[in-house]
């Protein structure tokens, strides 16, 4: 009997870093990331993205690339993106999200970390 590995709940994942830092240190709270996240949330859902077998949109703590910061992730593919406004997220949400295209231009250079 062959086995049959469980498809994945959701399609793509994307994670928002929101992290908040007090101390002066960098962090995507300082790049308005909650905004960011809030587009990306009503326009997955707009799409028609949303739900089981689709989309998800996250929120996440400190990714640990805040050098990179604002900072999001997609899995399954596991592509960092740096994004600077709303229209790179809308293009990450058509390009990436709904047609598994990676946006190459906003790619968070690879030795980026904290
Ligand atoms: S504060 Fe966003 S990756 Fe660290």
């Amino acid at each position: 009997m062959s086995h049959t590995p469980p498809s994945s709940y959701y399609q793509r994942h994307i994670f928002f870093c929101l992290n908040q830092r007090d101390n002066g240190e960098a962090c995507c709270a300082d790049h308005d990331a909650q905004a960011a996240f809030d587009h990306c949330k009503a326009r997955v859902k707009t799409e028609g993205l949303a739900g089981p077998g689709k989309v998800r949109v996250n929120k996440a703590g400190c990714l640990d690339r805040c050098a990179g910061g604002p900072i999001a992730v997609v899995y399954p593919e596991a592509v960092w993106y740096t994004y600077v406004d709303q229209s790179d997220i809308d293009e990450i949400v058509e390009s990436h999200l709904k047609n598994g295209q990676v946006v190459e231009r906003l790619l968070t250079p690879p030795d980026v970390g904290r």
